[in-house]
């Protein structure tokens, strides 16, 4: 089948610069929704209608599968889906998606092709409050025509059944319906609507389906509906999380702007943020107010509230956080400890390892049960280059030590508290690099002169 994406309207009431179908639910683009339901299809040809902003929306989203055509200047539906035409194969049906229409799902799109045959379908649904929707208009049950609400008369606006603008065609009919579409109406448009009234003339059968649910056919016209529709999507993400066994302290306030992949018994407390790629093993608990993006977290991990943990990838049965902050390339084996306003970044930390207070480890290899004192820094970066701290298996290092590197502690050495580690380490030794302590005998403190 072809899918053409009609995706060329402006868009005015989002008061943006960004083209629409570009804003993000889910975080992404509302016209990458589309075009996921569209390839689940595994239609021959997807081709998308683009006017206003176009080639940024073509710049967006560009992949060898789909096809463009430019509609300029745009004179309405049925005039977008002419400029269409060209690229579709007259041998299979037609399906008409929106670009701003993104929950649309792929039973629903199935059930509308298989009601299409050889004829049309229409995906219609009946609201209490219809305004602004082409009404379906029928006699003696069958849809006779559509009439948009500007045009339609009061009886004809009482009527609930609206069009969605999701319909299948016979493509081998559309060049010559396409063509005889007038635009002698309240908008000046050429209606694709005005196809149906053709296909009844030519008896070409036309079905009705509706959505399994009217949410699927919602558009977005304004931020206010995007943010109804981001409701929509996350509650169903949450639905099916929990339908796995996942346990939310509330389904309400998560939001999962990618896949996230959890293993059995995991908890997740409120307000919490998933990008990416996220997965969590077996009796992982993160806790309230975490972001976790494109984040690998193993079996038995507890992360506790307000942690930050980016392309990080994280073993069984560590703890993390409170206010944890782990940065892209973080590998972090089992057990590992990364307590409160600890920054890891391009480091692996080996097992039973411990950063528990005010830390800052970037670009260093640590060993397995190394303890890093509170206020220890890796000075990675000489203002030029970064470089590599090696901390080896068993070292303790002290509170407050800066670790210059390139420096190499060795296995099971200890660095005194506020260590400046300019040079290697030995193994086993004790290395203090501070100021000695000093008293000063009959030091008087001044007095105020009188
Ligand atoms: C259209 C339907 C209406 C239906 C409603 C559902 C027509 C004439 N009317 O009305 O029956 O109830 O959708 O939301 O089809 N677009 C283009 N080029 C254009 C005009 C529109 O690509 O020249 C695209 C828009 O980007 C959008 C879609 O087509 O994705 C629908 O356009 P919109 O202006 O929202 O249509 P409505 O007038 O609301
Ligand atoms: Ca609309």
């Amino acid at each position: 089948m072809n899918v053409v994406i009609l995706a060329a309207g402006l868009g005015k009431r989002m008061r943006s610069d960004l083209p629409k179908v570009l804003h993000a639910l889910a975080g992404k683009p509302l016209l990458a929704h589309v075009l996921e339901a569209a390839r689940s299809l595994k239609p021959g040809v997807i081709c998308v209608v683009y006017g206003h902003g176009g080639e940024r929306v073509r710049a967006a989203l560009n992949h060898a599968d789909l096809l463009w055509a430019k509609q300029e200047p745009q004179l309405g539906t049925g005039h977008a889906l002419a400029q269409a035409l060209p690229h579709l194969d007259p041998k299979a049906p037609t399906l008409v998606l929106y670009g701003d229409v993104p929950l649309i799902r792929t039973e629903t799109l199935q059930a509308l092709c298989s009601a299409a045959g050889k004829g049309l379908a229409l995906l219609t649904v009946e609201l209490d409050d219809p305004r602004g929707y082409g009404r379906i208009v029928r006699s003696r049950g069958k849809v006779r025509r559509i009439v948009e609400e500007k045009d339609a008369t009061a009886a004809e606006r009482a009527l609930r059944e609206i069009n969605t603008g999701i319909m299948v065609l016979p493509t081998a009919r559309l060049k010559a319906w396409l063509a005889g579409l007038r635009n002698r109406n309240a908008q000046k448009e050429y209606y694709l609507t005005d196809v149906i009234a053709a296909a009844v003339a030519d008896k070409v059968p036309v079905n009705a389906v509706q959505p399994g649910s009217a949410w699927e056919t919602l558009g977005v016209n304004s931020k206010g509906q995007l943010a109804e529709l981001e409701r929509i999507f996350q509650r169903g993400v949450a639905a099916a999380l929990m339908q796995d066994g996942v346990t939310l302290a509330d389904p309400a306030r998560i939001d999962v702007r990618g896949r996230l992949a959890c293993g059995r018994d995991v908890a997740i407390d409120v307000n919490c943020v998933f990008e990416g790629e996220v997965t969590l093993g077996d009796d992982v608990s993160v806790g309230a107010n975490c972001v976790l993006r494109n984040v690998k977290v193993g079996a038995g991990t507890r992360i506790e509230p307000y942690c930050h943990l980016d392309e990080a990838d994280i073993g069984a049965r560590c703890r993390i956080g409170p206010y944890a902050r782990l940065r892209p390339g973080a590998t972090l084996a089992e057990e590992v400890h990364i307590g409160n306003f600890v920054e890891v970044k391009a480091s692996e930390i080996a097992a039973r390892s411990k950063a528990n207070h005010l830390a800052y480890v970037g670009d260093a290899s640590i060993g397995r049960d190394v303890n890093i004192g509170a206020g220890t820094i890796t000075c990675n970066y000489d203002g030029v280059n970064k470089h590599r701290t090696i901390i080896e298996d068993g070292a303790f290092i002290g509170s407050n030590t800066q670790l210059v590197a390139p420096v190499r502690v060795g296995a099971g050495a200890t660095l005194g508290a506020g260590t400046t580690l300019a040079e290697d380490a030995p193994a086993g030794a004790l290395t203090v690099a501070r100021a000695r302590q000093v008293t000063i005998p009959g030091w008087k403190r001044p007095a105020k002169a009188k």
